[in-house]
This record gives C-alpha cells, sequence and structure tokens, in this order.
C-alpha cells in the first residue's frame, strides 16, 4: 500500500494537472497532494486513513451526502440498458426525458424548457448564446451586453470566466471579454459606506445598476447575471430587498434576468429554488451541481415559457438551432438526476437545509461571532461564512500576504473539519451536504472555533 500511495504520489506531481492549484508548488512537492479513496455520508477517507467531516459538500454539490446506494444503482441500471445516445434531431431516452419534466416540475413558475449540458460553467455559455439568439430574433441586434456582478461566480470559460468578477479568473487570461461588464457586489459587510443601512445599501447597488445600464445605452443591454447569494464571491447574502430593487430596475429596460442556481438549485437555502427563496423572477435558471449532488456530471439552462416563445418563432425561419454538445442529456448523468431528485424527495433534505441550516449558523455566530477577528458571520440555509479581521472597530482587513483564511482552513482540516478558505478576502465557508445532523453541525461549530482560536492566538 505504501509503494502504491508512493507511486500515486509521483504520478500526480508529474503528469495531474489540477484546476485552482499552485501549478509549480504542486509540481515541486512542496503542497500535498491528498488522494481521497471512498466517502460516506458526510465524510470522506484518504488514502492515509484518515476521515474528514466535508462541511463544504465537495464543491458545494454533493447534496444528498456520499455513497446513496440508489443514485449508484441508478446509474449501474442506466449503463447496462443504454448507456449513451444523443439528444440532436429530436432523440432522448427515458431518463433525458423525465428528468425535464421533474426539473420543471419543481422550477419556479413560469419556465418551460431544460437544455442539458454537463457544467455549470458550460450551462452558462449557452445562456449567453441564447440570449443573443433571443435578440437577433426579436430585431435588436444591439441589444447584447451582460451585465454581472464583481465577486459573481458562473464559471471559467472564455465567456463565463468573464462573467465571474474575481480577479484569480481574469489574472493573465486576457479576461474579461467584451461585451460583459461588472457592476457593484451586494457585499453589505464591504459597502463602500459604514452609514448605509442595508435598505440603503440595496437602494444603491440597484441605483448603481441603473447607471451602468443608462451609461451604456439600455437598447445594448441585454440580460443580467446573478447568483441569488454570492457563492466563490465569498458566501455572502443579498441586502433584504436586493432582488426587488434589481428586478424592477430590470424590467424597466427590458433586461433579461439569469439566477445562476449551480449551488442554490434544489435545496441549499431550505427552499428547491434560489428564486423563490428572494423573489426573483428570472428568464434564464442555471443548474447543476446540486441536480445529481455530483453523482455524475450534469447541468441545464432552464429557459422561460416567454423566452422559449421567441426561440420556437425564431427557429420558423433560421432552422434548427446550431447549439450542442455531444454529452447533451447523457442518459447515465440524467439517471443519476432522476434517482438524486428523488432522494432529495424522500429524504426531505430541503426541509432539513432549512431547519439544520439555521442551526447550524446560529451555533457558528454564538462560538465565534464575538471573536476580536471576525468582523462577520453570515450566510442562509446551509450555507455560512466566517470573515476575519485585523481590527473590528476600524473595519481593518489583514494583508492578504498572510493567508489568515487558508490558515485557519488548514487548522480546521487538522480537526478533521474540511472549510473553505474562499479566494478573495479571509472568509472560511461552509456548504455541507444538505443531510447534515444537529450532531455533525456541533462537531463543525466546535472545530471551526478552535481552529480559529488557535490561529489567532499565534498572532
Ligand atoms: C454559481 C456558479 N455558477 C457556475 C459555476 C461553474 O460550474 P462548473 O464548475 O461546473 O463549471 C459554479 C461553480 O462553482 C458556481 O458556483
Amino acid at each position: 500500500m505504501l509503494d502504491k500511495r508512493n507511486e500515486l504520489n509521483a504520478w500526480d506531481r508529474d503528469h495531474f494537472f489540477h484546476p485552482s492549484t499552485h501549478m509549480g508548488m504542486h509540481a515541486r512537492g512542496e503542497t500535498p497532494t491528498r488522494v481521497i479513496a471512498g466517502a460516506e455520508g458526510v465524510h470522506i477517507t484518504d488514502t492515509n486513513g484518515k476521515k474528514s467531516l466535508d462541511a463544504f459538500a465537495g464543491l458545494y454539490c454533493v447534496n444528498v451526502g456520499y455513497g446513496r446506494q440508489k443514485i449508484a444503482d441508478a446509474i449501474a441500471e442506466q449503463a447496462k440498458n443504454l448507456a449513451y445516445y444523443h439528444a440532436y434531431v429530436g432523440h432522448g431516452t427515458e431518463a433525458s426525458i423525465t428528468l425535464s419534466k421533474m426539473i420543471i416540475d419543481r422550477a419556479p413558475e413560469g419556465m418551460s424548457r431544460v437544455y442539458f449540458g454537463l457544467s455549470g460553467s458550460d450551462a452558462n455559455e449557452t445562456n449567453i448564446k441564447l440570449i443573443w439568439y433571443y435578440n437577433n430574433i426579436l430585431g435588436r441586434p444591439e441589444k447584447k451586453k451582460i451585465i454581472s456582478r464583481w465577486r459573481g461566480y458562473h464559471g471559467s470559460g472564455v465567456m463565463t470566466g468573464s462573467l465571474t468578477g474575481l480577479e484569480l479568473f481574469h489574472n493573465a487570461f486576457d479576461l474579461p471579454r467584451a461585451p460583459i461588464l461588472h457592476t457593484e457586489a451586494p457585499y453589505f459587510f464591504r459597502r463602500p459606506d459604514r452609514s448605509m443601512d442595508e435598505e440603503q445599501f440595496a437602494q444603491y447597488c440597484a441605483d448603481k445598476l441603473e447607471e451602468m445600464i443608462l451609461a451604456e445605452g439600455p437598447e445594448t443591454v441585454a440580460a443580467f447575471i446573478g447568483e441569488p447569494i454570492l457563492g466563490t464571491g465569498g458566501i455572502v447574502p443579498p441586502p433584504k430587498t436586493y432582488w426587488q430593487k434589481i428586478q424592477a430596475v430590470l424590467n424597466k429596460y427590458d433586461v433579461l434576468l439569469v439566477a445562476d442556481e449551480v449551488i442554490t438549485g434544489f435545496g441549499r437555502l431550505g427552499t428547491m429554488f434560489g428564486s423563490d427563496h428572494y423573489g426573483m423572477k428570472p428568464d434564464l435558471i442555471t443548474i447543476a451541481k446540486g441536480l445529481t449532488s455530483a453523482y455524475a456530471p450534469l447541468s441545464g439552462s432552464i429557459v422561460s415559457e416567454k423566452m422559449w416563445q421567441v426561440l420556437v418563432q425564431g427557429s420558423d425561419r433560421l432552422g434548427a438551432i446550431g447549439h450542442g454538445w455531444t454529452y447533451s442529456a447523457h442518459p447515465i448523468c440524467a439517471a443519476a438526476g432522476i434517482a438524486n431528485l428523488e432522494l432529495i424527495d424522500e429524504l426531505g433534505i430541503v426541509e432539513n437545509a432549512g431547519s439544520t441550516g439555521a442551526y447550524f449558523r446560529s451555533e457558528l455566530a454564538k462560538a465565534v461571532g464575538e471573536h476580536k477577528h471576525v468582523g462577520d458571520v453570515r450566510g442562509d440555509g446551509l450555507m455560512a461564512a466566517v470573515e476575519f479581521v485585523e481590527d473590528r472597530d476600524d473595519h481593518k482587513f489583514f494583508d492578504p500576504a498572510k493567508k489568515i483564511g487558508p490558515q485557519v482552513a488548514a487548522a480546521l482540516l487538522e480537526r478533521g473539519v474540511i472549510g473553505r478558505a474562499m479566494p478573495q478576502g479571509d472568509i472560511l465557508g461552509f456548504a455541507p451536504p444538505l443531510c447534515l445532523t444537529r450532531d455533525e453541525a456541533d462537531i463543525v461549530v466546535k472545530a471551526a472555533a478552535g481552529a480559529i482560536e488557535s490561529i489567532f492566538s499565534k498572532l
């Protein structure tokens, strides 16, 4: 076993190009390789036998938890019966057709069709193309700009990396590309003027959006994209009334709304969709992660009836849509999706995310909220973040070079719990599987308090 482990470590350093990893340090063996061997419930185990409570559900995706027999059986059955057929030119499978019906049954009002992809990034690429196609069909070829937000995360393709509003995903990639623009993030804790209350800040964000639309010319602005609650940008819930105010601006200038529900779709906020949670009225919804709980790669663009009607009219003029992936609606992934959505209902996962989420966040705030280096404890449903500051009174942040967030995440891991050092700011994020119990939440909170104490007592 030791030989095998050493061999894997060497192969990993020499041949595996990891995403979101410091390439040089990893290749030189200066950062550890962790080889994951198995998982059950909310725990993962590595090849050294170390077990960790995964309080980030992989990458906020293993919503029903690891090791669910029902999903594994559905995948195996589908692979045996029909491993693949494409979805081009009107083809389908029982699994892909059934899953589209199940998604629309659960989606917010007014949604009509699902286009399937494999990742959140490709689903947002599809969304951008559908928006442009839609406006071309309507005879508005100049209405093409898409407004995203600083700190939004929408993927890392060329256009979706442009939608993403985090510098790490732009640096040295020549992104963002036109015609994508970024507006204010609804980040109350980092609002530009500390005297603003939540309501005033929500209005400020809506005003900034309106100013941008007017400056660009409403006839050139096609859509606005946002996650119901900012995810990778720092796990930041919107100020109350933010979405209502944004929605009013979008309606005024005939700008479409894309709700990127890659994290929030299928229960994370204690409702099936985040759009319902915050009263958003999207024209397109991006889904991925929780759709299969990551047992197989599957994403989707849910298209509203309003957009669908225009697309259908266009096809009578333009012919078949020139857009498709070989693996769109892959039957093995669709079978995983069906079993996963059934499990979500059978286990009451959405309700649990709401109730255990509220418990977890309140225990976390009680345990660490008064610490002199904790500036903010926030979240919604089963998403939470602790943001660290050098000085609470002056609202002063740490020098990023000190890597406080990564240090706390490492100390948390030493205590057997996985959280995520969010990429921009000293922020420790949590997004555990939605089957988390209160006892498991207590373990995470205790480990977080211990990790925070251990790092700051050394400063
Ligand atoms: C809100 C959101 N949109 C899109 C994506 C991109 O998804 P993927 O990594 O599957 O391409 C992510 C990934 O974390 C996400 O959080």
